[in-house]
């Protein structure tokens, strides 16, 4: 269906009311009324699909489903209540019962929390990778591995994965990759385009834009077969019992049956909905999400320009400048423009304990009058964040070191504001030091 802009607008809504409502309407409704009890029963018993609670479903929150499957280029989504959940509830429906998942050391430290503590405790293994190395994704897949997963963007340090290479020692082991791209957004790149099999967001960044609402969405691109190795993934091809020994695969197929599962078991059990609500929310701001992602972009990249000749800057972590270590991935997956989540490591900190470091990144990041610390990204509003004793401050030394970041680091998302202004007030805050 038609270009990304017209997608962005339109798909996933025709107006099917009585009330010829413009716009997709906010169903603030718990549950449905069923038109008799036989219909009630089918729907219960998954014969047949349609609005029975809105734990499981809500037409507010399918519009917005096909709207990103859509923008990703895929066949179904699920959305739920924020991007952890949908990191969470893809993986362990990947993953099943004591399930192995590589994932790149370049991750959200959200993400790296799920993975490293509450995974443990499920009995879900992990092993974490450097994304840039080949000969590492392929040398930690077990048996028992069922997904890699990565970034398509990190963040803060902006590193490019290499989607195509991954989605090959995937698929070479059988199993899918997911990719987060949540920085990336399906406007600048399509992990589905590259190989990756599902994509999941946090819709509260840029698909949202305002800052204003948490989701997260998962896209099925409609290319992984499991029913190309029964045995490894007996939740899609055995026998569902809970559904009178119904099997997904047989009932819905290829690009729907990963929907089907993780909605009516994880999203059921576990309960992490979209309320009507933040899907309605997250639907506005998709509408302008090409418009304000390029604008964006732009900001970034002439800020990280200005950085780089800042004496109180010693690096700037922006894929779109030359000389970056991941410029040449950038060239080849962001034809359309890097993400404005970049960062600064600041000048003078060498030798310096990491308490000296974070209390001049405090003394700039305090200056600051345009942007914003906030523990946030992909916002209309530029904020900052120092990402050591923030977003990352779980990880050990180590894991920080292997993700590229320290004491020092400042990260920037760029919003929508002048870029003269940003400039100037990054100026006079960089003039403390
Ligand atoms: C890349 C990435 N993935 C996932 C998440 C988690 O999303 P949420 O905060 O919506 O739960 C975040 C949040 O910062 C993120 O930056």
């Amino acid at each position: 269906m038609t270009e990304f802009a017209t997608r962005q607008i339109q798909a996933g809504y025709v107006v099917g009311t009585p009330q010829n409502s413009a716009v997709p309407p906010i169903y603030q409704t718990a549950a449905f009324e069923f038109a008799s009890l036989a219909d009630a029963a089918d729907l219960f018993a998954l014969r047949t699909t349609g609005n029975l609670y809105s734990r499981n479903a809500s037409p507010t929150q399918q519009v917005l489903e096909e709207r990103v499957a859509a923008l990703e280029g895929g066949t179904s989504a699920v959305a739920v209540a924020s991007g952890q959940a949908a990191v969470a509830v893809t993986l362990l429906a990947l993953a099943g019962r004591s399930g192995h998942v590589v994932a790149a050391n370049q991750l959200y430290g959200g993400t790296v929390d799920l993975l490293q503590d509450t995974f443990d405790d499920f009995g879900i293994g992990v092993t974490f990778v450097d994304q840039d190395d080949p000969d590492a994704w392929r040398a930690a897949v077990t048996p028992r591995t069922r997904a890699l997963f990565a970034e398509s963007v990190a963040n803060p340090v902006a590193q490019v994965l290499d989607i195509r290479l991954v989605a090959d020692i995937a698929h070479g082991a059988g199993v899918p990759l997911v990719i987060d791209n949540t920085v990336g957004t399906p406007h600048l790149v399509r992990p589905g385009e590259h190989g990756a099999d599902f994509v999941v967001h946090s819709a509260t960044k840029f698909l949202s834009g305002h800052g204003t609402s948490l989701g997260g969405v998962v896209v099925d691109v409609g290319a992984f077969d499991f029913g190309a190795d029964p045995e490894r993934w007996p939740q899609f091809t055995g026998p569902y019992k809970r559904f009178g020994d119904l099997v997904l695969w047989e009932r819905f197929g290829l690009g729907q049956s990963f929907a089907a599962l993780v909605k009516s078991k994880y999203v059921h059990d576990l309960g992490p909905s979209l309320s009507p609500f933040n899907a309605w929310q997250i639907l506005q701001g998709v509408e302008t999400l090409d418009l304000r992602v390029s604008r964006q972009s732009a900001t970034a990249l002439r800020i990280a320009q200005h950085l780089q000749t800042h004496p109180a800057v010693a690096k700037v972590n922006h894929p779109g400048l030359a000389g970056n270590p991941w410029h040449p991935l950038a060239q080849r997956y962001l034809p359309r423009g890097v993400p404005s989540v970049f960062s600064f490591d600041l000048a003078g900190v060498v030798g310096q304990s990491e308490e000296e470091a974070q209390l001049r990144a405090a003394r700039v990041i305090d200056a600051l009058r345009v942007a914003r610390l906030v523990a946030n990204i992909g916002d209309a509003r530029t904020l900052v964040a120092h990402p050591a004793s923030m977003t990352h401050s779980h990880l050990n030394a180590q894991q920080r070191e292997a993700a590229g970041i320290s004491h020092a680091t400042i990260r920037f998302s760029a919003g929508l504001e002048d870029p003269a202004d940003l400039i100037a007030d990054l100026d006079q805050a960089l003039a403390r030091l």
